[in-house]
């Protein structure tokens, strides 16, 4: 195996996407497309990534972390003089180079390992990965000659009408032997409908000095997808997502309705879950084995553990735990940590808190900066009362306490170990350890009063 470099496209400020956000940073289920096609350059065996940035370098290049390294096409000139930007770190290093476009994250590790595998095999100096697609409208086209090889590649804007009826289309993805490729791309000139510098032409340019140049088809229409557009990145979300899915299913987990289910990407889900219709998960979520998820429920960047269920709720950035129950209409805020058995039912919001084993809040609660115990029976209506209108503050509340219903707690206060709340209390002293605190006016009963208000007659 000879040594390989990849080079990721990143450049593009993606006009036709009409946003402020630069092209490659829109995201595809829950993570930005040109992630998607640098976790997979990065699943290969390759030496070396170089991304080639521009608009919003530092923006991309803050996304992408430490996995590549980047080059800088200050000005966009075209592919072949975004690539050109990679020469000072790959410069005089021999073996094969995979180029690649940031706005196709459809295209499948595998296939990139195809085409690497047959452009090695057929010592080609560059390959090109094509497809055959009913709607070729803006791709560049593969023109062959009439044995079949390829000679060309021609720009949608730039083809003749005939050249236009070619189905088989560029995908932006090639391979070249590097060494080849920076030699071929100084000839590449701007001389076409774009007034740009084409990728594409290295391919004509090594053909016509008699070099091997060779095509991988691969027969996955969906994979080439190149996103330029709004409506090209909802098909690119639904193609990605009917593949997460039916991976997901494929590994044991339940989607009762899969077209209305979406997972962002790099989800871990366990075995024998079931996930009702509605419902979304999104990116940084882990959920265990046997959990029952949804309908209509949002989970982001949670850790469920097993056997949990979460019925028509919203929960992010916080720790589940197993024989977790929740909802329905329950919202887990962040920072927020459930341990097992914990039930949170109806109208029930939690906000940076944590609650012990077994406890529960079963109805209409807000319990925000708390630390809760185990065994805690927060009664219906109770209120941890965190804010004064300037700074919040802590409730405490330990092993064992029943809180009445309809209580606050004004924070900050600690309730002892075993303490008994009595309902409709607003306490805002600490309670020792199993004492009963009752905070609450009197009851007061005027006998016959309401005959004498005469209201009956
Ligand atoms: C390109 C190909 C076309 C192919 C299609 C596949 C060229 C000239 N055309 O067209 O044959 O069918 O992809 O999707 O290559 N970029 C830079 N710097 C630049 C210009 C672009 O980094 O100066 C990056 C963009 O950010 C993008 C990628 O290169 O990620 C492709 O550019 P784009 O403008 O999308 O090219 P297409 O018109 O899609
Ligand atoms: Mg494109």
């Amino acid at each position: 195996m000879s040594n390989r470099y990849a080079v990721v496209l990143a450049a593009g400020q993606g006009t036709r996407m009409k946003s402020k956000l630069y092209k490659v940073l829109h995201s595809v289920c829950g993570k930005p497309m040109v992630q998607h096609v640098l976790d997979h350059v990065s699943s290969l065996d390759v030496q070396e990534i170089v991304t080639v940035v521009g608009h919003g370098a530092e923006k991309v290049q803050a996304e992408l972390g430490s996995v590549s390294r980047f080059a800088l096409q200050s000005e966009q000139l075209g592919t072949a003089h975004a690539v050109m930007q990679a020469e000072e770190l790959l410069e005089g290093k021999t073996g094969t180079t995979l180029v690649i476009c940031g706005d196709t994250p459809l295209i499948k590790p595998e296939t990139m390992q195809a085409l690497i595998q047959q452009h090695e095999e057929q010592g080609a100096k560059a390959s090109v990965l094509t497809a055959h697609i009913e709607n070729p409208t803006g791709y560049g086209r593969i023109i062959r000659n009439e044995q079949g090889y390829v000679e060309k590649i021609v720009e949608h804007k730039d083809a003749t009408e005939k050249e236009r009826e070619v189905r088989e289309i560029n995908t932006g993805t090639y391979c070249f032997d590097n060494e080849a490729l920076f030699s071929a791309l100084k000839k590449v000139s701007n001389d076409n409908a774009q007034g740009e510098y084409y990728l594409p032409d290295v391919i004509g340019i090594l053909k016509s000095e008699g070099e091997i140049v060779s095509a991988y088809q691969t027969d996955d229409f969906e994979e080439t997808l190149g996103v330029n557009d709004r409506v090209a990145l909802s098909q690119a979300e639904s193609i990605m997502k009917e593949r997460i899915n039916t991976a997901h299913m494929r590994n044991g987990v339940t989607l009762i309705d899969p077209a209305n289910t979406y997972i962002e990407s790099d989800v871990v889900i366990g075995q024998d879950t079931i996930i009702y219709p509605g419902t979304t998960i999104k990116a940084g979520s882990k959920i265990g084995s046997d959990c029952i998820i949804g309908p209509n429920t949002e989970i982001a960047n949670c850790v469920v553990g097993d056997a949990s269920s979460i019925c028509q709720s919203v929960a992010h950035d916080s720790v589940i735990g197993s024989k977790v129950t929740i909802g329905p209409f329950a919202h887990i805020r962040p920072q927020s940590q459930l341990s097992d058995n914990v039930k949170v039912g109806n109208f029930v919001e939690i906000k940076k808190a944590s609650l012990g084993h077994g406890s529960k809040a079963s109805h209409l609660s807000y319990l925000g900066d708390a630390e809760i115990g185990a065994g805690v029976n927060v009664g219906c209506g109770s209120i941890t009362v965190n804010y004064d209108g300037k700074n919040k503050f802590l409730t405490k509340i330990e092993d064992g306490v029943f809180v009445g219903c309809n209580s606050n707690l004004i924070a900050p206060v600690t309730i002892g170990e075993g303490a008994y709340i009595a309902a409709g209390s607003t306490i805002t002293d600490d309670v020792p350890g199993n004492a009963l605190s009752i905070a609450r006016a009197r009851q007061v009963n005027k006998e016959n009063y309401a005959s004498k208000l005469n209201y009956n007659k």
